[in-house]
C-alpha cells in the first residue's frame, strides 16, 4: 500500500500513532502556517494589512475550496466558526412550525439535533428520532418516519459513535418525495468520503474543520442550495449580514443574494484561511483516493481486530467508514486505551468500545503498531 501524502505535510504524524481523526484531525502544516501568519500579522500590524477590503473578501478562498470539495458553486457556500453555529442559524431560519416535524436519529452527534430541539421548544414542532437497534440505524426506519408534515430530515452523514455511513441519495429521494429538506452534517465525512451535490440533491450541508478536513478549531462552512437560501432569513445576523457590509447601515438589512447571507460577524478569520488551505490540499490529493486509502487501512484493521476476537461494533458492510469501533469481551476498554496512550497510540472511547479513526496520514505500520500494543496487554488485564 503506497502512502498518499508525504511526512512533510503532517510532520508530527511520525512522532506517535494517531488513530483519532474522528475526535480531532492532525492539521496540515500549511494550514497551521497560514493561521499563525494571519495572527502574527494582526497582532503586529492591526488592520494595516488586514484592512476593510481584506476583511470583506476574507472568505472567498474558503468559498472556492469548499465548493470544489462538494462540486458546488462558491456562491452556495457560507463560512462560519463552527458547524453548530451554522446549523443553528439554519434551524432558526427554517423554523419548522407546530404542525411540522424534524426527523433525525437517537445516536446522532448532539449538535446535529440540538439546534432543531431548541427551535422546536419555541414553535412546538415535533422531533422524531429513529431508535438504534444494536447500535445501528436502519435507513428504512428513517424513511418510515418521514411524512407530508416533515419539514427537515437532519442526519450526520457518518455516525460519530460507530462509523455508519448513510446513503444520502436514498435519504434525499425519501425526503424530497414528501417535500421535506435533507440537511446533512458532514463533519465526520467531508474530506474522507466523496460528496457531490450535483449527483445527490442535498438541501444544506454543514461541516466543521477540525476532523477529516485537517483544519483548525474555529472554522466551518455550510452549503445551501440557492433555491433554499433565497427563501430564508438567517437565524443569526450582524453587521456582516448586510449586502454591503461597510455601509454600516443600522436602519435596514439587505441580505446578499447568496449563501453569504449566513455570514454575520467577525471571527478568527485566520482559521477560515487555514481551512481553505487544507481543503485545497485534500482536493489535490483527491477525496476519492483518500476514501479508497482509508478504507484499505480500515479493512486491514478490521481483519486484525477479528483475529484477536474483538467484538466489532461498527458496520462491516458497504456502510462502513474508516471509523472502526470494537471492544474485547470481559476487558475494560478504558484500560486498553490507557495502555495505548502510554505507548504513544491515540484512540478514543465511545460507549463501551474503542474508536479507531485512521486518515490519510496513517500507514499500515500505525495499524500494526496499535494492534500489537493491544496484543501485548490483552491477556494481562
Ligand atoms: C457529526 C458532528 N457534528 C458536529 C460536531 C461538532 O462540530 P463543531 O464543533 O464545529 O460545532 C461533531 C464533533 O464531534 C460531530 O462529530
Amino acid at each position: 500500500m503506497k502512502n498518499i501524502v508525504s511526512n512533510k505535510d503532517f510532520p508530527s504524524s511520525k512522532n506517535f500513532t494517531y488513530l483519532n481523526t474522528a475526535n480531532v484531525g492532525l492539521m496540515l502544516n500549511k494550514a497551521e502556517k497560514e493561521i499563525n501568519d494571519w495572527v502574527k500579522d494582526l497582532a503586529t500590524n492591526g488592520s494595516n494589512n488586514f484592512n476593510e477590503i481584506a476583511e470583506e473578501d476574507v472568505f472567498s478562498s474558503l468559498h472556492n475550496s469548499a465548493a470544489k470539495l462538494l462540486n458546488a458553486s462558491p456562491s452556495d457556500i457560507a463560512a462560519g466558526s463552527s458547524a453548530t453555529e451554522l446549523l443553528s442559524s439554519l434551524a432558526w431560519a427554517i423554523m419548522p412550525s407546530k404542525d411540522q416535524n424534524i426527523v433525525s436519529t437517537n445516536i446522532v452527534f448532539p449538535s446535529t439535533v440540538y439546534p432543531w430541539m431548541r427551535v422546536a421548544s419555541s414553535t412546538e414542532s415535533e422531533i422524531r428520532l429513529v431508535k438504534e437497534k444494536n447500535n445501528f440505524i436502519s435507513s428504512q426506519d428513517i424513511i418510515d418516519l418521514i411524512d407530508n408534515n416533515t419539514s427537515v430530515v437532519c442526519i450526520s452523514h457518518v455516525e460519530y459513535s460507530n462509523g455508519q455511513v448513510f446513503d444520502l441519495g436514498l435519504l434525499s429521494k425519501a425526503a424530497h418525495k414528501h417535500n421535506a429538506l435533507l440537511i446533512v452534517d458532514a463533519t465526520q465525512s467531508a474530506g474522507a468520503i466523496p460528496i457531490d451535490v450535483k449527483q445527490t440533491p442535498i438541501d444544506a450541508i454543514v461541516c466543521g474543520a477540525y476532523k477529516w478536513l485537517c483544519g483548525p478549531f474555529g472554522a466551518a462552512f455550510m452549503y445551501v442550495t440557492p433555491e433554499l437560501s433565497e427563501k430564508l432569513e438567517p437565524g443569526l445576523v450582524g453587521f456582516r449580514s448586510h449586502k454591503k457590509m461597510w455601509e454600516l447601515d443600522a436602519s435596514r438589512i439587505v441580505y446578499p443574494d447568496s449563501a453569504k447571507k449566513f455570514e454575520f460577524s467577525t471571527m478568527a478569520f485566520g482559521c477560515a484561511l487555514g481551512l481553505s488551505k487544507s481543503i485545497n490540499f485534500l482536493n489535490k490529493v483527491g477525496v476519492n483516493n483518500i476514501f479508497k486509502y482509508n478504507r484499505e487501512l480500515a479493512d486491514i484493521l478490521i481483519d486484525k481486530l477479528r483475529s484477536q476476537s474483538a467484538c466489532i461494533t461498527s458496520p462491516l458492510d458497504n456502510s462502513r467508514s474508516s471509523i472502526i469501533t470494537a471492544y474485547y469481551k470481559d476487558k475494560d476498554s478504558n484500560k486498553i486505551i490507557e495502555h495505548l496512550k502510554n505507548r504513544n497510540v491515540y484512540v478514543s472511547k465511545r460507549g463501551k468500545a474503542i474508536r479507531f479513526s485512521p486518515h490519510l496520514y496513517n500507514t499500515i505500520d500505525d495499524i500494526d503498531n496499535a494492534v500489537e500494543q493491544i496484543d501485548s496487554i490483552i491477556t494481562k488485564i
